[in-house]
């Protein structure tokens, strides 16, 4: 059987057992616990949770999933990858046990066919129950039922829905086992593999560890298509299934490796061909490489291809040839990375280039590190050397310990080991941190005792409704008086939540007898609407009618920036390219913010070319329409989907004109004429390949117009010009500047020498050596400095001595010429004998020296002092 051949049957199954046939998700989830989807049932987590609800209760999907946690077995056991593709069957509060395990069995005994006699299962150890159904419904003899530990009690993270599982494995024979005494079902070889895992969920671990049962019974299963490929196609390992096999043929061709020669090579060609699969998926899938998060799963993950390739002798960059065999090899299945395939390759190609000359550096501090550990006669790379190394430069321990043994030294792994326990104790506690804890029980206590607010919002701005809940400071109360700070839930409410990046809307309440102004509109928990604000007059009590009413102006902005970061997006794509995706946004009455996923600073003709196309759509006053649909016609008719989207079965679609269709939650202008205006204020970076665009619509837009236009007039009234000659006009100041500069220098020059010419005609003649002494009126320190090189320059052989006041401050400054040096004189030590005259001090080197002084005064004093110490360092007699 073909892959895509137990693809179909699979789903073909399940839909013959009334389950709806649904597509992938996305690898990044819609859920800040979980850093990747690692297994299908990821996308229906708000559903098992209950916070979410579709009208149908069985899926079956085919899931593409990643998992980090046993990276390092890639390649070296035969079933272990990173990404992989699931097969699942889930039931939300419908079917349970009986026909998960039914159901399962017959998939695998009659549509798979695979040998009885092979096929056994575990359970969880106190799971009488499934243990019952296995002997008594299935007919499976007692000792092929094995119970287990925790490894049959799964769940998706820390927290969430969980419950006992039981596992249907396969023996594949003592070929492949490790030959211990005690290997039997659980071991850790690749003896009996683990094919089919059937969770039944039923639970909900919060944040204490503590156990809550769900709402209803679920199922949950997950079987991996490559290890069933495997066994179907009758092959050694997942990595010869025909949906990897040809991925390694490639690989083996870069690295001109023979597959099946060599066990270590082959590790490094499993490698290089689940990881590049990985990074493929994850860039189609919105994934930059950053340094923390999934950007830092997809750097990690090409990293360790490099270095495999590294280790086969591959220095130039390779991954895009594989990227073009992952392409072919998975394109019928998900077709959207043919799409991506040139954007995967830029972002792959050029990560690759960056860290190969990351590892060039590397390998000479690896080498640094061996030579001076020879020097030192030391025998072994220190831990945390080698964990740095691993740190910075992403070289996995192998590699270092294969160079390192090359030279004859070992590695402290267990050092090595402790550091990395270390940081994955940090990274668990820092994602653990990222979880705000949005379900204060006080919400939940509302809602399970009044049920879900209705928002009314998208059609009216006012509404008649009834208070339900008055909270103060987290605790429910019955009434709230002018000065509390409230929040009030009402049974319905046109005030939007802050949501999608859009903030909640602002008004006030009414009630018989007073005024509440709301100032936020929160949506705590789904369905739990909090008008938050203050009693400004009077008094509010439960039950009573009241009037909400949202502030229209300020909403009417807010609409209006919202629609217009729609028609940003669609811009966006048009100019940079299909592989922009919103990576947030922030909708605002006053402006917006929309960050962006793209590789390079966004060049101001770029934006321009965006404004353009934007208010060329506003001006063409294009209709926005919102309506609610499937999330599968969604998809299908190609509406973006922002993947803070929670899974539901419903969806609004904000269309407008015919070409933007985003799945959006938010308020919208019903034209986007009514936009007015748009315009960017700034671009920039906000980390790893994410811009940030801001921005400004209508009235705001013209206020920034103008502001920029006051600048300009400003600037132009000072030149005492108008803007349209403003350029002409500052490129005539430049010149005009340039040409003045150039005329002082050369003045400068001509008074210099001028100077100089005097101070010469003026210099003492001492053994062939003109020596000057002298006060040379209003010159500054560089002067002073300049006449001396000058004179140094055009003489022979000279000294000097030169002294200048400005501000009742004297400057020295004392030089002598090369030879004059040479023969021992030293102007350092000359001004330290005249310095002290004029009150001052200073000092240099033999050939230059300046000091400075306070006593103008005494100038001649010193200047005499001077030429007296020069003749007697020059040997002359006073
Ligand atoms: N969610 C279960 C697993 O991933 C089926 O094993």
């Amino acid at each position: 059987m073909k892959s895509s051949e137990i693809r179909q049957s699979f789903l073909d199954f399940f839909e013959s057992k009334g389950s709806r046939v649904l597509p992938s998700s996305s690898l990044v989830p819609d859920d800040p616990t979980l850093l990747l989807t690692a297994a299908g049932m990821v996308q229906f987590k708000p559903i098992f949770l209950g916070e979410t609800k579709v009208s149908f209760s069985r899926a079956t999907t085919v899931q593409k999933c990643l998992r980090t946690t046993d990276i390092e077995n890639v390649g070296k056991t035969a079933r272990h990858l990173t990404f992989f593709e699931m097969l699942g069957n889930f039931s939300f509060g419908d079917y349970f046990k009986k026909e998960a395990i039914e159901w399962a069995w017959e998939y695998v005994t009659e549509h798979l066919r695979l040998p009885l006699d092979k096929l056994c299962v575990t359970i969880y150890e106190d799971d009488d129950e499934a243990f019952e159904i296995w002997r008594d419904v299935v007919d499976l003899s007692e000792d092929k039922i094995f119970r287990m530990g925790e490894d049959n009690f799964w769940s998706a993270g820390p927290t969430g829905p969980c419950g006992p599982s039981s596992e249907i494995m396969y023996d594949l024979g003592a070929d492949f086992g490790c030959g211990e005494a005690g290997c039997t079902v659980g071991c850790d070889c690749d003896r009996f593999l683990e094919l089919w895992n059937l969770v039944f969920m039923q639970y909900n671990r919060d944040e204490n560890g503590n156990l809550h049962p769900l709402p209803k019974k679920n199922i949950d299963t997950g079987a991996g298509l490559e290890r069933i490929a495997r066994i179907m196609q009758g092959v050694k390992n997942n990595f010869e299934t025909d949906v990897l096999k040809p991925i390694i043929d490639t690989v083996a061709k870069i690295t001109r490796v023979t597959y099946g020669a060599s066990p270590e090579k082959d590790v490094s060609l499993k490698v290089i061909a689940d990881h590049s699969r990985a990074v493929a998926f994850l860039i189609s899938d919105g994934v930059l490489p950053s340094n923390e998060g999934r950007g830092y799963v997809l750097r990690r993950l090409l990293r360790r291809a490099v270095l495999h390739a590294r280790l086969l002798g591959v220095e130039q960059p390779f991954i895009n040839q594989v990227i073009d065999s992952v392409v072919e090899t998975m394109r019928d299945a998900y077709p959207e990375i043919v799409d991506s395939k040139p954007f995967i390759q830029r972002i792959a190609g050029h990560e690759q280039t960056r860290f190969m000359e990351t590892l060039r550096q590397g390998l000479n501090i690896l080498d640094q590190a061996i030579a001076q550990a020879k020097a030192e006669e030391r025998e072994s790379l220190t831990g945390d050397f080698v964990f740095r190394l691993y740190d910075t430069f992403g070289f996995p321990l192998e590699l270092t310990i294969e160079i390192a043994e090359d030279r004859g030294l070992s590695v402290d792994e267990e050092s090595f080991r402790n550091l990395m326990e270390e940081q994955r104790v940090r990274a668990r506690a820092s994602w653990a941190g990222e979880r705000e804890l949005k379900h204060a029980e006080v919400y939940e206590e509302v809602r399970e005792e009044f049920g879900k607010t209705d928002f009314l919002g998208y059609e009216v701005d006012e509404a008649e409704a009834k208070v339900k809940a008055i909270i103060k400071k987290t605790v429910v109360v019955t009434e709230a008086v002018d000065g509390d700070d409230v929040e009030v839930i009402l049974d319905r409410t046109p005030f939007y939540a802050e949501k999608g990046g859009q903030v909640g809307d602002k008004g006030v309440i009414e009630t018989e007898s007073g005024h509440v102004r709301i100032t936020d509109m929160q949506e705590p928990l789904e369905g739990v609407y909090a008008h938050i604000g203050k009693v400004v007059s009077g008094r509010i009590t439960i039950d009573e009618p009241v009037k909400a009413t949202v502030d229209i102006a300020r909403r009417q902005s807010i609409k209006r920036n919202h629609t217009a970061t729609h028609l940003l997006q669609w811009a966006l794509r048009r100019v940079l390219g299909d592989h922009v995706k919103q990576a947030g946004s922030l909708v605002e009455p006053d402006r917006f913010r929309f960050d962006l996923t793209h590789f390079a600073g966004i060049t101001k003709d770029e934006l321009r070319r965006v404004e353009e196309l934007v208010n060329s759509k506003i001006f063409s006053n294009q209709p926005v329409r919102t309506f609610v649909t499937s999330y599968e016609f969604a998809r299908e008719t190609g509406a973006t989907a922002l993947f803070d989207q929670k899974y539901g079965e419903f969806v609004r679609l904000v269309e407008i004109g015919n070409f933007s269709k985003e799945l959006c939650g938010g308020t919208h202008v019903s034209n986007t004429g009514e936009i007015g205006l748009f315009k960017i204020t700034s671009e920039g970076s906000v980390g790893a390949n994410t811009r940030r665009i801001e921005g400004v619509t209508n009235g705001a837009a013209l206020t920034y117009l103008y502001k920029e236009e006051d600048a300009l007039l400003k600037a132009a009234g000072l030149l005492k010009t108008d803007p349209s000659q403003l350029t002409e006009r500052i490129e005539g100041l430049l010149q005009t500047i340039k040409q003045q500069s150039q005329e002082i220098e050369s003045s400068k020059k001509k008074l210099a020498k001028d100077v100089i010419g005097d101070l010469l005609s003026e210099a003492k003649q001492v053994d062939g050596t003109k020596v000057v002494v002298q006060k040379v009126d209003g010159a500054d320190m560089d002067s002073l400095r300049s006449y001396a090189d000058l004179i140094r320059d055009k003489v022979g052989s000279a000294i000097l001595l030169l002294a200048s006041t400005a501000d009742n401050k004297v400057m020295l400054i004392a030089a002598a010429t090369p030879d004059m040096v040479k023969a021992g004189f030293n102007a350092g030590n000359l001004l330290k004998k005249v310095a002290p005259i004029v009150g001052g001090g200073g000092g240099g080197r033999p050939g230059l020296a300046q000091a400075g002084g306070k006593e103008p005064g005494a100038i001649d004093k010193a200047l005499e002092e001077g030429w007296k110490e020069i003749r007697e360092m020059l040997g002359v007699k006073a």
